[in-house]
């Protein structure tokens, strides 16, 4: 017979709002990390990065990622800035950019460019306004199609659903089945806390029938 674990219940409502979260972060992982831009309404590049972040659809291609509101029940600059301009782009993050990615999380006052501030270089996107970061292999322009709410107050989640107009991948990362090459691409996903993993561990399953 199997021994199953005792398990202990921990009830949402009874817990503070800090130990749901660090709870939820460090069991739903590895995360992957969308680095967004997004343009202020007076033209500043926001640039942060955010692990609430999937890709949830194919027809069209379609992603989510969650700006929750920060610890004062704000909305975070990214959020404001999706709301005036629907237009985002989502830079991956591979090893090489790990730290520089970190420093970007910073919360700088809206008019300080985050990208400018980490040392990434922009480069103008192609169907968005905002640009893409050239350190980043592979980018997904994509327009706003709904933000969903979720609770209110200090971390509640408000969910951006885009539509990826166009990829961008770098030269030689792109494979004939239309994949991305994992080993090249190399990316970061964040775990709980301050741990962070990378993909260099891999099998393939092929799918039944
Ligand atoms: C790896 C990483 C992942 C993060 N993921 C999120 C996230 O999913 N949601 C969120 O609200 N903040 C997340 N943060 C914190 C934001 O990046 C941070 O609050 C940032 O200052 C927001 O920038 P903005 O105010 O320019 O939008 C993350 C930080 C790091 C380092």
């Amino acid at each position: 017979m199997n021994s199953f674990p005792h398990y202990k219940t921990l009830a949402v409502d009874q817990r503070e709002i800090r130990q749901n979260y660090s709870t939820l972060v460090s069991c739903v992982v590895p995360r992957p990390i969308a680095f967004v831009t997004t343009l202020s309404p007076s033209g500043v590049v926001n640039l942060a990065p955010f692990s609430f972040f999937n890709g949830v659809g194919g027809n069209p291609p379609a992603i989510m990622f969650s700006p929750c509101n920060n610890r004062a029940g704000q909305p975070k600059d990214t959020l404001v800035n999706l709301r005036h301009l629907g237009e985002f782009v989502v830079n991956i993050v591979p090893h090489a950019i790990a730290k520089e990615m970190n420093q970007a999380s910073f919360e700088y006052p809206p008019e300080i460019s985050e990208l400018e501030k980490c040392g990434f270089t922009p480069l103008a996107s192609e169907r968005v306004k905002p640009p893409r970061v050239a350190e980043s292999p592979v980018h997904l322009e994509c327009r706003l199609v709904q933000i969903v709410p979720v609770g209110v107050g200090p971390l509640a989640a408000n969910i951006c659903i885009g539509e990826v107009l166009c990829f961008h991948v770098a030269e030689g990362y792109l494979q004939p089945d239309g994949t991305v090459d994992i080993a090249k691409l190399d990316p970061v996903a964040r775990l709980g806390g301050e741990l962070y993993s990378l993909a260099r561990e891999r099998f393939s399953l092929p799918r039944p029938g």
